[in-house]
């Protein structure tokens, strides 16, 4: 399984991963990307689906500041 997470204190609101990703990153009030995938709510506990990581890893690979993490665990992060 994969599991990814958006650092919020390095994303700069850029809006590149809701873009290349929108089933998987959203926004917060702030702009910020966060993980809404299944109810996540960016804690980066929520598997990703098999059929999503394409879309997932170019959102990594296209954010400007590595905001996007993916891990093979559960980050267990605090939004
Ligand atoms: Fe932020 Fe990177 Fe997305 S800067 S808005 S996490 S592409």
């Amino acid at each position: 399984a994969k599991f990814t997470w958006v650092e919020k204190d390095t994303c700069i609101a850029c809006g590149a991963c809701g873009a290349t990703a929108p089933d998987i990153y959203d926004y917060d009030d702030e702009g910020l990307a966060e993980v809404i995938f299944d109810g996540d709510k960016n804690r980066g506990v929520t598997a990703i689906p098999d059929d999503m990581f394409d879309d997932m890893q170019d959102a990594c690979d296209g954010c400007p500041t590595d905001s996007i993490k993916i891990a093979d665990e559960p980050f267990n992060a605090e939004g």
